[in-house]
């Protein structure tokens, strides 16, 4: 097996800075599309060059490829769930809506890019070109257990990494609920800001705990930091307005970009949960760091997303606690680092508020 394969304990990463020596083949010159309204500044310290490819480009790529696996779970809504199965535990669900949408994805992705890139799909694993520095990061559903009650909080995702740093993605949020589904279509380049049905969106401007409306998930496996996180929900339920549990990490990170909650975090997220989704939330203006402080890539095992003015103030009651984990150790590796993957540092956060 080629990749670093989620215990942890697979080889360390090699993070270090420089262009990378492949090439993109087949990408340069073609189509440029219009950019979206909003621009932000790349910080200077991210001259990532993107071996020529243009940012809008890969954008409007993610857009179609999340657009072609939503079609496939809407196809699916309202009617009896197919092919449902358990994968690590009995809450751990897939379905064949999972597979097909991520077959859709990944089939215009390789039309698309004719296998240039790197492919990380939640159900189908590393695909396409080992030596690509680019890296697409796929969850079709997020969400399962929600899609598969007719509960609305599910969305696709599809993001983009070059180097190991979000450039590019898009979610498709499903909304409303039986007989009345509805969508939101998130869209992300870096230094392009972010969309919601095509209009830029920025988060909220709450700058207290005590007026936030937090967000958090709990994983399936129910250990340490899981246990810890039941009593940070209880603790925020305290301290804010409240703390919602809705069941879909890209979704979730979507609503602190769309200014509807303050703060989302959760432990052990997987690169596909959130690679589209901290763009979103970074190019809306929040913030994304661990939860013990430390700068976010997607390959961190704990998360917190933020408007950015509530986030020093929710690391003050997290990041102590976290320290005390007898896992904390093993929360500072990293994990799902294909084997020889060149990747910078980290994804720096884009708030103003650090
Ligand atoms: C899950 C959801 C959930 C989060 C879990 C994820 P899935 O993804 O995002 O909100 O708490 O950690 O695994 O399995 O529905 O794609
Ligand atoms: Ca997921
Ligand atoms: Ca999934």
């Amino acid at each position: 097996m080629r990749m670093g394969t989620g215990t942890g304990t697979s080889r360390p990463p090699r993070w270090r800075v420089g262009r990378s020596r492949r090439s993109v083949k087949g990408l340069v010159g073609r189509r440029q599309r219009g950019g979206f309204i909003c621009p932000r500044a790349l910080p200077v310290e991210l001259d990532l060059g993107l071996d020529g490819v243009d940012v809008p480009f890969l954008r409007d790529t993610a857009s179609e490829a999340a657009r072609i696996g939503s079609q496939v779970i809407w196809e699916a809504l309202d009617k009896p769930v197919e092919g449902l199965e358990t994968k690590r535990n009995a809450s751990d669900l897939v379905t064949r809506t999972d597979k097909m949408t991520e077959d859709a994805i990944l089939a215009y992705l390789r039309r698309e890019l004719g296998g240039d890139h790197m492919i990380l799909g939640e159900e189908g694993g590393y695909t396409g070109n080992p030596e690509s520095a680019f890296l697409w990061c796929i969850d079709p559903l997020d969400g399962t257990t929600n899609f598969a009650h007719g509960f609305p909080s599910f969305a696709t995702s599809v993001g983009l990494l070059y180097k190991g740093v979000a450039v590019a993605g898009s979610v498709v949020e499903f909304t409303g609920g039986p007989s009345c589904w509805g969508t939101r279509a998130y869209a992300v380049g870096r230094g392009l800001g972010a969309t919601c049905n095509g209009e830029p969106i920025s988060v909220s401007d709450r700058d207290s705990v005590q007026d936030a409306l937090l967000v958090t998930g709990f994983g399936y496996d129910h250990g340490e930091a899981w246990a810890m996180n039941m009593d940070f929900f209880k603790h925020f339920t305290d301290v804010s307005r409240g703390v919602r549990r809705l069941g879909a990490a890209a979704a979730d990170l979507c609503q602190v970009a769309l200014g509807v909650t303050e703060a989302y975090h959760e432990f052990y997220l997987k690169p596909w949960d959130v690679c589209a989704g901290v763009l979103i939330v970074e190019e809306s203006g929040g913030k994304v760091t661990t939860l013990d402080g430390r700068p976010y890539t997607v390959f961190d095992k704990s998360l917190l997303a933020s408007n950015g003015l509530v986030h020093e103030e929710m690391m003050h009651h997290i990041a102590p606690r976290v320290e005390t984990l007898s896992v904390s150790e093993e929360l500072k590796e990293r994990w799902f680092i294909p084997d020889g993957y060149e990747a910078i540092e980290a994804t720096p956060s884009s708030s103003s508020s650090s």
